[in-house]
């Protein structure tokens, strides 16, 4: 499959001629915002895909992808309703019958996976090698989650007097309510819902409003593998009206959310406000996140990772680069072999095997990331050719400016933006003022001095430090992911301390 893309000898025609997984099909006109004029076909879905030229001169237009029925806000209590009836049964079944769910769902998604990569390419303007890594990653958190769960959900015995039992047992907690973003629109929302599910709750998914219809295959594939339909439900809408009413509801029982600090913190509140027990929130958000360079540094490899941490995906990764400190003593050079290697970068069309850049997801975001390069343009100095702005393209080639320190950079840009500052003097004092900016996502340490990469990872309050490699593309069960501070709550996603938040626990005593 990679080498048919790769030779180009495969369309996404080819790879989106069956039908989308939508039904019921929504009698709800589209909202022409988020997906364009509709075109349909006689499947009332267009699958119509431009060719190179069209998408380049027509905006990857948002084509109609899918018709999607976008819930209403008055919807989300009967939802609620049916998960909490469906969960007693559900929550019954052995974690081995929920793990092998998983496992079968786990199988039909690298079955499917061109198709699935397709709807990330046409839908979320994924690059190709992007959406093969996000199915991979969507797998993985299947496979990963119900190892964890057969290991995690056996009671544990736990040494006691005489003539006394003592057993710790984990069980799930109700209703989830998962709220997932549209840059990992398959990976994050298999993993929330996935890590819900296989603990005994039951789930109501709320995905983000610009992806759609790749949820809609994931829930498709999940309840084709065995969940009831009723113990995980699909509620599209804006996160403003129908995620807003899911949270609040008086009876979820957790929230698992991945997006930006400001709306988790807004969903805090809302949690802490309304009457009834104490809700759980697991939050990942964002970050500002640096890669310090010392003056023993391989420069090529630097370069290398600052590519690949800054711009691929669009720099619309929370993992991705945004702030490179580099020493004195090599910026220079340094800068110009990223400047060149920057250049070399091919922004375009993602459907192409051989672009690097795809266009940002939206016009929203198009026009946020116009407002951060006007302001860095007039503050900062520009390493990078400036771009004139295409709305219809959405395209930004790789952007860099010169800033003047960690100080400077206070708004995450999620973007294909870089900014860059020299250092001098110790370095730990440079670790302590992105400590105290207080994003904790992932940081980037290069050096040839393995005992100062070790002291400075130790002083870093940041979730992933990645030492003289890029800081992107989290491992599920390898490179545990997430962050703290104002990055997020934490458990790591893909770790061996996620599932248990999504359970309650249970002591259980006998007088033998
Ligand atoms: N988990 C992703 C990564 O590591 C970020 O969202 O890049």
């Amino acid at each position: 499959f990679v080498h048919q893309l790769a030779d180009e000898s495969v369309g996404m025609e080819e790879l989106l001629q069956s039908p989308l997984h939508l039904a019921p099909q929504s009698a709800l006109p589209l909202p022409p915002e988020l997906y364009g004029p509709a075109r349909r076909n006689s499947r009332g879905l267009d699958l119509t895909l431009p060719t190179t030229r069209a998408l380049l001169d027509d905006a990857f237009a948002r084509t109609t992808v899918a018709a999607i029925p976008l819930a209403d806000p008055a919807q989300v209590g009967a939802a609620v309703d049916r998960a909490l009836a469906a969960g007693p049964a559900w929550e019954r079944k052995p974690a081995a019958d929920r793990a092998a769910i998983l496992r079968r769902c786990a199988d039909s998604m690298e079955n499917d996976l061109p198709r699935l990569c397709a709807v990330l390419v046409k839908e979320g303007f994924k690059c190709w090698g992007d959406a093969l890594a996000e199915v991979r990653e969507a797998v993985d958190f299947l496979r990963y989650y119900a190892n964890e769960a057969e290991r995690i959900l056996q009671p544990q015995v736990l040494p006691g007097p005489t003539g006394e039992s003592n057993e710790l047992r984990l069980t799930g907690r109700g209703t989830w309510a998962c709220i997932s973003p549209w840059n990992f629109p398959l990976a994050i929302f298999t993993g929330q819902v996935a890590a819900a599910l296989v603990t005994g709750n039951t789930v109501i998914a709320k995905p983000a409003e610009q992806t759609p219809a790749i949820a809609a295959e994931a829930v498709h594939l999940l309840h084709a593998a065995g969940v009831p339909a009723d113990a995980l439900q699909l509620l599209h809408g804006p996160g403003e009206t129908v995620g807003a009413a899911l949270v609040a509801h008086p009876r979820i029982a957790g929230v698992v959310f991945t997006g930006s600090t400001q709306v988790a913190k807004i969903i805090q509140r809302t949690l802490a406000d309304k009457d009834g027990p104490i809700v759980p929130l697991i939050a990942e958000t964002g970050g500002i996140n640096a890669m310090l360079v010392d003056s023993t540094a391989l420069p090529e490899q630097v370069v290398d990772a600052v590519v690949q941490s800054a711009f691929r995906s669009a720099g619309q990764r929370c993992s991705a680069l945004r702030l490179l400190l580099v020493h004195e003593a090599i910026a220079e050079p340094l800068i110009h072999m990223l400047q060149g290697a920057a250049l070399e970068l091919v922004t375009g069309d993602p459907a192409r095997w051989s672009t690097d850049v795809g266009p940002v997801i939206d016009g929203e975001a198009f026009a946020t990331l116009q407002r951060h390069l006007e302001l860095l343009q007039s503050r900062a100095s520009p390493l990078l050719p400036p771009t004139e702005p295409d709305p219809r393209t959405r395209l930004i080639p790789p952007q860099a400016f010169e800033v003047g320190g960690v100080e400077q950079v206070r708004n995450e840009i999620f973007g294909p933006v870089l900014q860059v500052a020299r250092w001098s003097g110790d370095p730990q004092a440079v670790i302590a003022a992105i400590n105290r900016v207080g994003y904790g996502l992932t940081l980037g340490i290069q050096t040839r001095i393995d005992s100062r990469a070790e002291a400075l990872a130790r002083e870093a309050r940041i979730g992933n430090v990645y030492i003289n490699r890029n800081m992107i593309g989290a491992v599920v069960g390898v490179q545990p992911f997430g962050g703290e501070g104002l990055s997020g709550t934490g458990p790591k996603a893909g770790g061996p301390n996620y599932l248990p938040r999504f359970c309650a626990e249970q002591t259980v005593t006998i007088n033998t």
